[in-house]
């Protein structure tokens, strides 16, 4: 495997979702000695909050857990589609936004939970607008769902390449 797997978390205001998954991946192939074989980021669909660091609920979970978030919110662009190996998405809106968007011959976005074994076609939902419990209940299920995609797109990309 010579170049770095380019993986994107995406989700709709790059605040919540999407920067708790992108610090739990990094944790887990940290942990599985694998941090080296990647090169991972990651985008809302929208610009609201662009800038902004995460939600301070999310971040307030994340460091209770050992996790710092230090993401920068930004919004998706074109140039993602090309520059990345992989955008995962974390519903079913961010699929429909981005099938609506991408001009990619080959579709490189899933549903994040397409690479696990035990959530497959389950969604991540949006905590924004709920309280605490929701977003520790997210902050759980993605470090599981994330160590599981560590694992899975390690292994499949490198029997491809
Ligand atoms: P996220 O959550 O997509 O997980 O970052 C949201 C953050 C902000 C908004 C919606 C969802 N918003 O409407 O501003």
């Amino acid at each position: 495997m010579s170049e770095k797997i380019k993986v994107l978390f995406v989700c709709l205001g790059n605040i919540c979702r999407s920067p708790a998954a992108e610090a739990l991946f990094a944790h887990h192939i940290k942990l599985a000695g694998i941090g080296d074989y990647f090169e991972i980021d990651s985008c809302g669909t929208g610009g609201w909050h662009a800038g902004e660091l995460a939600d301070e609920r999310m971040r307030n979970t994340a460091t209770n857990r050992g996790i710092e978030i230090t993401h920068l919110a930004r919004q998706l662009t074109s140039i993602d589609f090309e520059y990345f190996d992989y955008l995962l998405v974390m519903d079913h809106q961010n699929l429909a936004d981005l099938k609506a968007i991408s001009e990619q011959k080959q579709k490189n976005f899933y549903l994040i939970t397409d690479f696990t074994q035990d959530f497959l076609s389950q969604i991540i939902p949006d905590p924004y607008f709920g309280d605490i419990k929701g977003f520790e209940k997210v902050f759980t299920l993605l470090d599981k769902v994330t160590n599981q995609v560590a694992n899975t797109i390690f292994h499949q990309h490198k029997a491809k390449h």
